[in-house]
């Protein structure tokens, strides 16, 4: 029996006005796996996240989540959605005029009918969790690059999601903070058993956190493998992706 898809991507279409950004993407995410989406800068992975949730919509094409088709949903299945999918923002996206724990707990308390002190008790379990105990009252600028990751990935943890989303979870770190953070999800996948998807240019971090691998590229995934597929492929673009080459079939200067 086929593993249960959890995401599946059929035919995907999206544009900025001129720009094609993803031009018919088909991808199937199975629950319980660990993927790594790969691609340069600007080649579409988060616009591609954005779409499991709904906050962008397809120009043509379906996009499916936890069994509900999204393009075409209510706003109230896709609340439901969301709050079963927890959603790293790349660069954190905590707000800097909140506190850690009015960060983490953003979604019950605005969201939910969760007494106050039951949501204090989630947000000080989660902060445990990724390594942030005692941080409940800080504010946002107290906290180090990789420390505002790990508030970010409490705040995905707050709802007990079923898929966790990582937009770029290492970028803009040093490669020891970077290692952590790794560790961090690959701790959060044991403990909570949730489908992981993590979008990254970071091949150490797709090495280190997945269990598959699909490579993004001129609005089409041309990959979709193991680690050991993809170091094996023989397929240029992929290969002067992987080994960081600045010659070879895709043009370090041109992002369309
Ligand atoms: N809301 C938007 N409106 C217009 N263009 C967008 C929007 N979001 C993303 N883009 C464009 O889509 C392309 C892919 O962006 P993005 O998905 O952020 O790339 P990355 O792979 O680095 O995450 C870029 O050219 C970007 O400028
Ligand atoms: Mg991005």
């Amino acid at each position: 029996m086929d593993q249960e898809s959890v995401i599946g991507l059929e035919n995907l279409h999206k544009s900025f006005g001129e720009t094609v950004v993803l031009d018919s993407v088909d991808l199937e995410i199975h629950r319980g796996e660990s993927i790594a989406i790969i691609g340069r800068s600007g080649v579409g992975k988060s616009v591609l996240l954005k779409h499991v949730l709904g906050l962008l919509m397809p120009d043509s094409g379906d996009v499916w989540c936890l069994g509900t088709k999204v393009n075409g949903a209510s706003l109230p299945d896709l609340y439901r959605i969301r709050a079963r999918v927890g959603y790293v923002f790349q660069f954190s996206a905590l707000f800097d005029s909140l506190s850690v724990r009015e960060n983490v707990g953003f979604y019950l308390d605005n969201h939910t009918a969760t007494p106050p002190a039951d949501i204090d008790r989630i947000v000080d379990e989660k902060l445990r969790q990724v390594g942030l105990p005692d941080t409940a009252r800080l504010a946002p600028a107290e906290l180090s690059g990789g420390m505002k990751k790990r508030a970010g990935v409490a705040r995905a943890l707050v709802g007990d999601p079923e898929i966790i989303l990582y937009d770029e979870p290492t970028s803009g770190l040093d490669p020891i903070t970077a290692a952590a953070i790794n560790d961090l999800i690959n701790e959060t996948k044991t403990l909570t058993h949730a489908t992981t998807v993590i979008i990254t240019h970071d091949m150490a971090s797709a090495y280190k956190t997945a269990d598959r691998i699909a490579m993004l590229h001129d609005g089409k995934i041309i990959f979709d493998g193991s680690a050991d597929e993809i170091r094996a492929t023989d397929n240029p673009y992929v290969q002067q992706f992987i080994q960081g080459r600045a010659h070879g079939p895709i043009d370090p200067l041109f992002i369309k």
